[in-house]
């Protein structure tokens, strides 16, 4: 089998994961991405959720939602296809107001987001006088609007100790506010949402793991029960359970997250063995080679936000990223 020379050389990257026959099926939508970039002068961000084919075929910038908000105010380009879900690109459209930002699936959603509204935070803030609320990114740009500040998973604790403050709303994971609970002093009111990858893991996955796969260091998600936290040998965000992979190099490692992670982090790391349960999150598998392609050939669908929230959304976002 004879790949075109650009194709071939991306299918090294990603041999040990992707296999070739199913990379042929990829390659007329990558050589077509390609150069649709070049033709629009677009970029793609992809989270480190996003499928092989996408994440190392045809992403620009990858990383977790805290590198991505961060590196979406540095590009260069007219264009901004997101490759992950709508919060993500809404981040990305309240950082660049004058550039396009596309979604590839308007439908990539995410039930973090889905769990609150501009209301229940007003609610809370009348239960609650001067508490401070932080909202983590997994959330709509009205609700951003309706914070004081956002925090991703990877600098939560940061972000709730910065405000100075003894109590803080800590909105609208449940578990990542439990989490971040056990390492800080300030208290921390929460709110019922969860994730529906993270929440499937429990304590007893992790003692099953490591009856079957001796000797296997486990990595959580700070989205995951706190009990499945406690059991872990290390919580962190994406980008940092990928840093301590590539840092401490466990001879066998499990990464407690979306399945598409333990991939793209296994490229990097021929040495290490990745065992795999597959948690998939349907909003992010909605993303696909052939609507990314689809989104640069049509404009397609651009992300806009309301100009009466955006300003109020994008300080708290500013805010974070000022840390
Ligand atoms: P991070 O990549 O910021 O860790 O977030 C995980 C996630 O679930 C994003 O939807
Ligand atoms: Fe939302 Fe969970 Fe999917 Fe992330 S993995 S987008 S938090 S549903």
């Amino acid at each position: 089998m004879n790949l075109p020379i650009s194709a071939s050389s991306l299918y090294e990257r990603v041999s040990r994961v992707i296999p070739k026959a199913e990379w042929l099926t990829f390659q007329d939508d990558v050589e077509a991405i390609l150069e649709l970039k070049r033709r629009h002068n677009a970029v793609i961000l992809a989270h480190n959720y996003q499928t092989p084919e996408i994440f190392h075929g045809v992403a620009d910038i990858v990383g977790d939602s805290l590198a991505l908000a961060r590196k979406a105010v540095e590009v260069d380009a007219d264009v901004i296809v997101l490759a992950g879900v709508h919060f993500m690109a809404e981040t990305a459209k309240l950082l660049n107001p004058t550039k396009t930002v596309l979604i590839p699936d308007l439908e990539a959603g995410c039930s973090l987001a889905e769990s609150i509204t501009p209301q229940d935070i007003a609610l809370l803030r009348q239960a609650h006088p001067g508490v401070p609320v932080v909202t983590y990114v997994n959330t709509s740009a009205a609700v951003k609007a309706a914070s004081d500040i956002c925090c991703t998973s990877g600098n939560a604790r940061q972000v709730v100790e910065s405000l100075g403050v003894p109590k803080v709303l800590m909105l609208p994971d449940e578990y990542l506010a439990r989490n971040v609970a056990r390492e800080t002093n300030v208290e921390l009111i929460a709110w019922h949402g969860h994730c529906e990858v993270h929440e499937l893991f429990t304590a007893d996955d992790i003692h099953q793991l490591r009856e079957n796969y001796p000797g296997v260091t486990v990595l959580a998600h700070p989205e995951c029960p706190p009990d499945v936290v406690e059991a872990a040998d290390f919580a962190g965000s994406t980008a940092v359970m990928s840093d301590y992979v590539g840092k401490k190099r466990p001879s066998r490692v499990v990464l407690l997250t979306e399945c598409s992670m333990s991939d793209n982090v296994a490229v990097h790391h021929p040495d290490v063995e990745f065992v795999r349960p597959c948690n998939l999150c349907p909003h992010m598998k909605r993303i696909t080679l052939g609507n990314i392609r689809k989104a640069l050939e049509e404009g397609r669908h651009e992300v806009t936000v309301d100009p009466a929230i955006a300003a109020d959304a994008r300080r708290a976002v500013e805010r974070m990223l000022a840390i």
